[in-house]
């Protein structure tokens, strides 16, 4: 009793059956569909669209099959998708009476049913992921409030930071991959069930129940959109694409600074590999491959945005070829968030080469500027241009060192540029310099200074907490 058995008078031909057939993705939305026929059964009992006796045959049989799982299936082309498999085991066990278990629903909005509640899913292990990673960056961050190290901007020195204030902008970062994600949750936990093929069903059906029992927020309001809807898809794998952008970023980082010529932190063993005929080689190939599947996200976001974006209302078999890329996505996103917090969590930073770093290469010019302006009140652009003259006379001077000048060769410039000394005292042009000194006055809000630093860890530690309560009440439900 196949469904082609009504208006088509032949078999599919085999390689057409192999190219439309969606069994190797669908596992994904195995369970879904099982939760899907026993929910929409419930429904049919509840409202007595369908006999007591016959609904009750049904639910053991689709019980039965969540318990003995996928494999019971047998699932090949020939079943076309995982609907009609799941229909097949139930007819196999309940006889035609199974027959009933369709009454008043369609593949389109159970496949639309399915993918919202295998995806919400993902996006809560996913989200659970990224909470771990930014607690370790936060522990992490904490262990190195002092220890000091060198900011960049354009990949050159810029000023002076600790590590641990470099972690929580990674920190940071993840919070926000994080409430992007849950901000789309809002938009897939919505039921489609009961959208029908497009146009609902004549039978009384109760799409409040099918939602309570599914754990949906809310129903979908319109049937056509409820089955052709797969916006909920690519926010969600735009999220995801920004994640791993993110992590890209990270990967990225440790791979220069794990090179010799920074030398700022140690990739553990576990995370490293070596040359097959260069002895010495440490590599960061793992961070190199995150650097490279981060890749697909973004290309599978296309991906799908190609295929929907021609799509006439209402369901369209193209709809179909949307899932294998979002279970692609999911993954990699899994995959690359696991490693990247694993080796991120376990480097080895160097403190004496971050050190070396900050009292090089004028990190802390912009504080000479800076202490110009407070003590002798002189406009910042000023100071600006006197301190650039000052690093312009120490580069050409091999025997001079931006560490160790004091307020006599401040006003040799400041005379020749402004006509005026400043009389800076030597204590604080010291203090100015130094970078230890320079991190401890960044103790603005945001700033890195070690008590900055900790107050933003303690934040990010009430966030974790409040997530983490929240994920555990859910899961109650
Ligand atoms: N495998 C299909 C999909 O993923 C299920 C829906 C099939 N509907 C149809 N009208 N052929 O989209």
């Amino acid at each position: 009793m196949k469904i082609r058995d009504g208006r088509l008078k032949k078999a599919m031909d085999e390689e057409a059956a192999e190219f439309t057939s969606s069994v190797e993705f669908d596992k994904y939305i195995f369970e879904s569909d099982v939760k899907c026929n026993i929910a929409h059964t419930l429904m049919l009992k509840e409202e007595k669209i369908v006999d007591e006796e016959i609904a009750d045959k049904i639910l053991e049989a689709l019980f039965k099959l969540m318990d003995e799982g996928y494999d019971a299936l047998n699932f090949n082309h020939a079943d076309e998708d995982i609907h009609m498999a799941v229909e097949k085991y139930v007819i196999k066990s309940v006889g035609d009476d199974a027959g009933f278990m369709h009454t008043a629903k369609s593949r389109n909005d159970q496949v639309a049913t399915d993918l919202r509640l295998s995806l919400r899913v993902k996006i809560d292990e996913i989200q659970i992921s990224i909470l771990e990673f930014i607690e370790g960056l936060v522990e992490l961050a904490i262990e190195h409030k002092n220890i000091i190290s060198i900011g960049y901007t354009h990949l050159q020195h810029g000023q002076t930071i600790t590590f641990g204030h470099h972690l929580m902008a990674y920190a940071q970062s993840l919070k926000r991959d994080y409430e992007r994600l849950k901000d789309s949750y809002k938009r897939v936990n919505l039921n489609p069930l009961g959208s029908g093929a497009l146009a609902t069903t004549t039978f009384p059906i109760n799409r409040e129940l099918t939602t309570k029992i599914l754990g949906f927020d809310a129903y979908l309001e319109n049937s056509m959109d409820g089955v052709s809807s797969r916006d909920f898809i690519v926010e969600v794998v735009s999220d995801l694409a920004i994640l791993s952008s993110n992590l890209c970023k990270i990967a990225e980082e440790l791979i220069m600074w794990s090179s010799y010529e920074f030398r700022l932190i140690e990739i553990s063993d576990e995370f490293s590999s070596t040359s097959s005929i260069m002895p010495q080689k440490k590599n960061p190939d793992v961070a190199e491959l995150v650097r490279g599947k981060s890749s697909i996200i973004t290309g599978e976001l296309m991906t799908i945005l190609m295929i929907l974006k021609g799509i006439p209302y209402t369901y369209n078999r193209d709809l179909q070829e949307i899932n294998p890329h979002l279970w692609n996505v999911i993954e990699n996103t899994e995959a690359i968030l696991s490693i990247t917090s694993k080796m991120t969590l376990s480097i080895n930073f160097k403190k004496e080469r971050g050190l070396e770093l900050a009292y090089k290469n004028f990190a802390t010019a912009t504080d000479l500027a800076d202490l110009m302006v407070k003590e002798k009140k002189t406009p910042f652009r000023i100071a600006h241009q006197i301190v650039g003259r000052i690093v312009n006379e120490v580069n050409s001077n091999d025997d001079l060192d931006f560490n160790k000048i004091d307020s006599e060769f401040v006003d040799k410039i400041a005379i020749k540029l402004t006509g005026k000394s400043l009389s800076l005292p030597n204590d604080l042009i010291k203090k100015a310099l130094d970078p230890v000194q320079n991190v401890k006055s960044r103790n603005v809000i945001g700033g890195p200074a070690p008590e900055m630093v900790e107050l933003s860890a303690k934040n990010m530690q009430k966030f974790l907490k409040k997530e983490y309560d929240k994920k555990i009440q859910n899961n109650k439900h």
